[in-house]
């Protein structure tokens, strides 16, 4: 039975343990219930409340949300605060000040440990550096950094003086880098010589140097080096310093910059249905107030836990749940610098077990690929190692098919811990759908319930609600204060990417299909509607590897490209080329086909690179000269073409693609 089918007759159930429901913040499924209710009796009144008790306000707001240009809304707009405040200076003089806050494990297994105290100082001097190199607030500084205490003071120190960071995944290419310099007119890059990853020295600054050298970067006036290696690297005189040159002389204090609710805090680009990537904008207060909030809810954070989410600080998990949700809730967190399968594939299992986790969040590409490791290989098996003190398991980025479920809960929970199967996007900030360890009974591969005061909804293309069973599109009906603001530079973008006219234009479109189970209304995600691809919990938009492939003009005329199912990642890139030459076969057509893969991984990344790659003397197109892409996606599935194909132009095309592999 293939994944899809087994879902659709889950019914197993896994009401949560009386240990989870003893003492959790959101305490059985009444608890639960009754918040709901509260934010459909008072949206505005709710959210208030919730502001109030989770962000300190240096100037108070009187307005909680303002409507009246939206879907461009405003949260406790006539309200200030400092986010890096929220995270760090609010601990002083409480328990949490000589707490441990970060515990960093390098790639080689070295472990450094800040407390809170430490790590405000430390985001202080940073903060005072940035703005000896002339930043201040409203500045966008580009953060290309590996997973290292210093991304993360790095971060803060931004927020701390109102600068907007924008953090770019230490994967990205050096082009996918110049794009975002570009469109975010950053002043500053913050990077590191060399990144470790699997026992390998990367480089990061070569390629921040070769990103500023293919041009546009007209804003930029400083390149701030973290040394993570020994390895020199290239510096620039009077452009590059060394993070030690930068903070020579800084004061141990920098008074936080308090700034307006709106203000954005960060840009993170992603994925969307054209070939250029979004820059996706967060406000400071609302932002804030659900990354606290959501630790609070989804993961019931006690202050003896320790937390641990796997996710890079490029991504947007890495951000609310590495950057600023843990410190947020005073929580001590585990940042991990490597890979899941270095030296061995039991690292994470070691790592569980030697800073004794009690919250681990991770994603279904990483659990899958650690269940094949384990399975090949006993030595590596999570049972070799002590995973008792784990309390609670999380889940994030993909769908996670019901036979990971069921070996996470098994083997890495011990069939004790929740597993909370947190659905959000980067547009979100925030959980959005999600079960809550000490209240809603678990359904393998389901997301559950939204977290109270999100109007999620299943509707058709015109807005209308359907019945539990009927699949449709993922809406959110009410706006909610974690939420983008807007694409940077692209208010336009903003409103027809999320905001449909066909549904009034106020209703916010997630992007993914869905269906709510009959008997309880829980959410299943049925992945995206649109052309974003999610290859390993990555977003892809399919019309950026095209474009990435037609960008080699020397030898491709056309490319279209699909997603298909993949046991381990999800889903895999696949591509369908038209060369500028007759199509190759054999051995000749397998090394166009790495020439290609090594072409994307230059222009985006390696983790764009299309897993398949096939050559055809054209693409099926209909006689208006539209590529079938729905077609494509069955070929690239190995099916039987079973759709109308009248309407295409040059159907013997058909065959030949599906024989080309
Ligand atoms: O398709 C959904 C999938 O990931 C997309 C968002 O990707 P990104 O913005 O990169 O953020 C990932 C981390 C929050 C969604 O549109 N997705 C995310 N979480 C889940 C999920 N699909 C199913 N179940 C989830 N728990």
């Amino acid at each position: 039975m293939s994944a899809i089918e087994s879902v659709l007759v889950e019914n197993r159930v896994f009401p949560p343990p009386e240990s989870a429901v003893q003492g959790a913040r959101i305490a059985g499924m009444q608890a639960y219930e009754a918040l709901c209710r509260e934010a459909e009796d008072d949206f505005e009144g709710f959210w208030a409340r919730l502001a109030r008790e989770n962000v300190e306000w240096t100037r108070p707001f009187t307005r909680t949300l303002d409507e009246s240009r939206a879907p461009f809304y405003r949260w406790f707009d006539d309200g200030q605060l400092n986010a890096s405040a929220n995270c760090l200076d609010k601990h002083l003089g409480t328990p949490v000040e000589n707490k441990t806050a970060i515990v960093f494990e390098s790639d080689d297994g070295q472990v450094t440990t800040v407390t809170y105290r430490e790590l405000l100082t430390r985001v202080a001097r940073f903060a005072n550096a940035l703005k000896a190199q002339g930043i201040g607030r409203g500045d966008r500084v580009i953060i290309y950094m590996p997973m290292t205490i210093e991304g993360v003071v790095a971060m803060q120190a931004c927020a701390r003086i109102g600068a907007t960071h924008s953090v770019v995944f230490g994967g990205f290419s050096a082009k996918a880098l110049n794009e975002r310099i570009i469109d975010a007119g950053a002043v500053a890059v913050v990077t590191a010589n060399f990144q470790m990853r699997g026992g390998k020295e990367l480089p990061l600054k070569a390629i921040v140097d070769e990103a500023i050298g293919m041009g546009g970067c007209d804003t930029l006036r400083s390149v701030l080096v973290y040394r993570r290696t020994g390895t020199a690297c290239n510096m620039v005189d009077g452009r590059d310093k060394t993070f030690d040159e930068a903070l020579q002389g800084q004061a141990d204090e920098c008074p936080p910059q308090a700034v307006d609710a709106e203000h954005p805090l960060f840009i993170l680009y992603t994925s969307g249905s054209t070939g250029k990537p979004k820059g996706v904008q967060h406000s400071t207060a609302g932002y804030l107030l659900w990354a606290h909030l959501t630790m609070k809810w989804t993961f019931d954070i006690r202050p003896e836990d320790v937390f641990w989410c796997t996710a890079d600080i490029g991504w947007i998990t890495g951000h609310t749940y590495v950057a600023y949700g843990p410190l947020a809730a005073g929580a001590t967190q585990v940042i991990f610098e490597g890979v899941p399968t270095f030296p061995h594939a039991g690292r994470f299992w070691q790592m569980i077990e030697r800073h004794k986790v009690s919250i681990f969040y991770t994603a279904p590409t990483a659990i899958r690929s650690l269940i094949k490791a384990a399975e090949s290989d006993e030595a590596v098996h999570p049972r070799r190692w002590d995973l008792s003190s784990l309390r609670i398991l999380g889940s994030v980025g993909e769908p996670i098919n019901p036979e990971a479920w069921m070996w996470y809960h098994r083997n890495v929970g011990g069939e004790r811990c929740p597993i909370v199967d947190t659905f959000w996007q980067t547009e979100t900030g925030g959980h959005m759908i999600t079960p809550l360890p000490g209240a809603t009974p678990l359904v393998p591969g389901s997301c559950t319930l939204p977290l109270p005061g999100i109007m999620a909804a299943i509707v058709d293309e015109t807005g209308k609600d359907l019945p539990n069973g009927a699949g449709g599109m993922l809406v959110v009906k009410r706006p909610w204060p974690s939420m983008i603001r807007t694409i940077w530079g692209d208010p336009e973008r903003f409103k027809k990417s999320y905001f449909p006219e066909e549904m009034g234009g106020r209703t916010y479109l997630a992007g993914d299909g869905a269906v709510r189970s009959a008997d309880r209304g829980y959410f299943r995600i049925t992945g995206r509607i649109d052309d974003v691809l999610n290859v390993s919990g990555h977003r892809l938009g399919t019309m950026e590897i095209e474009s990435a492939l037609v960008a080699k003009t020397d030898l491709v005329a056309e490319a279209a490209v699909v997603g298909r199912p993949d046991d381990l990642t999800g889903e895999a890139v696949c591509a369908f080329v038209v060369l500028k030459r007759p199509r190759p076969t054999g051995e000749e057509a397998r090394q166009i086909a790495n020439e290609l893969r090594n072409w994307v991984a230059k222009e985006i990344g390696p983790i764009a690179k299309p897993k398949d790659i096939r050559f055809g003397d054209n693409l099926p197109k209909t006689r208006s000269g539209k590529i079938m892409r729905r077609l494509l996606r069955s070929i690239a599935k190995g099916e039987a073409i079973t759709q109308d194909t009248s309407t295409l132009e040059n159907p013997a095309i058909l065959d030949q693609l599906a024989q080309a592999n």
